[in-house]
């Protein structure tokens, strides 16, 4: 009996695994927020979805930013591009929290301006009080409509709506609707690895561009 195939290898049997992380290969999302003291703050994460206009985003229920959201409710999703792995990596071990809490303390430090050490731009958010990466090519302004944690997790939920999209001019086509896929080298994070993309394989039936 087969149980699974790779690139057309049957193997008949599959391998159970207990891998430390299951980032199977996401889009990386600089998320801005806004500190207690109005300071802007900035995480990378990779577990955020748009379905229609609501952003659902999976956030640790000890940092900064799920804080800041709970109190704050405005964000932009900053979308990174390939060439921004190396800013992404500078904020990667930095957490607003401070002190930094004793689990997290041999590998996070405690930074406030996290744009500066990233060496990014903020830019004013148009409808909201966040600000939005200049580097990063596609930036979604949301409101957050609620915040969930169940009392086990250390996992919190926020759903957030979509006001305003904003994307670099040469990502725009035409028709002022549509994303130029062609031009869109997205950020994905794989078990800890960043990668780029490869070709477009083929459009899906509803692509309409
Ligand atoms: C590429 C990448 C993806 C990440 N994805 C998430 C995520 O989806 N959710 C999350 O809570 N943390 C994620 N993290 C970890 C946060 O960035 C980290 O906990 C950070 O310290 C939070 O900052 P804050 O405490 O100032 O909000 C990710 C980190 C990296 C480098």
């Amino acid at each position: 009996m087969t149980e699974t195939q790779f690139r057309g290898v049957a193997a008949p049997e599959s391998v159970v695994l207990d891998p430390p992380v299951l980032y199977p290969g996401t889009p990386v999302v600089l998320l801005s927020s806004l500190n207690p003291d109005g300071s802007p703050n900035l995480m990378p994460m990779s577990s955020a979805w748009v379905i229609g206009k609501t952003a659902l985003l999976g956030l640790g229920r000890t940092g900064q930013t799920f804080e800041n959201l709970r109190r704050s409710p405005e964000c932009v999703l900053n979308y990174a591009c390939e060439d921004l792995w190396p800013h992404v990596e500078r904020l990667a071990p930095l957490t607003a929290v401070d002190p930094v809490p004793p689990s997290r303390a041999s590998q996070f430090r405690t930074e406030r301006d996290k744009f500066g050490a990233a060496g990014l731009t903020p830019v004013p958010g148009e409808v909201v009080s966040a600000p939005r990466v200049a580097e990063s090519p596609i930036q979604v302004e949301c409101r957050v409509v609620s915040t969930r944690v169940a009392e086990e997790s250390i996992v919190g939920v926020v759903e957030a709506q979509v006001l305003r999209v904003h994307v670099h001019p040469e990502l725009a086509a035409a028709d002022g609707r549509h994303v130029v896929v062609d031009a869109w080298r997205p950020l994905f994070y794989a078990f800890r690895r960043y990668l780029g993309r490869g070709p477009q394989l083929a459009k899906s039936f509803r692509a309409n561009d």
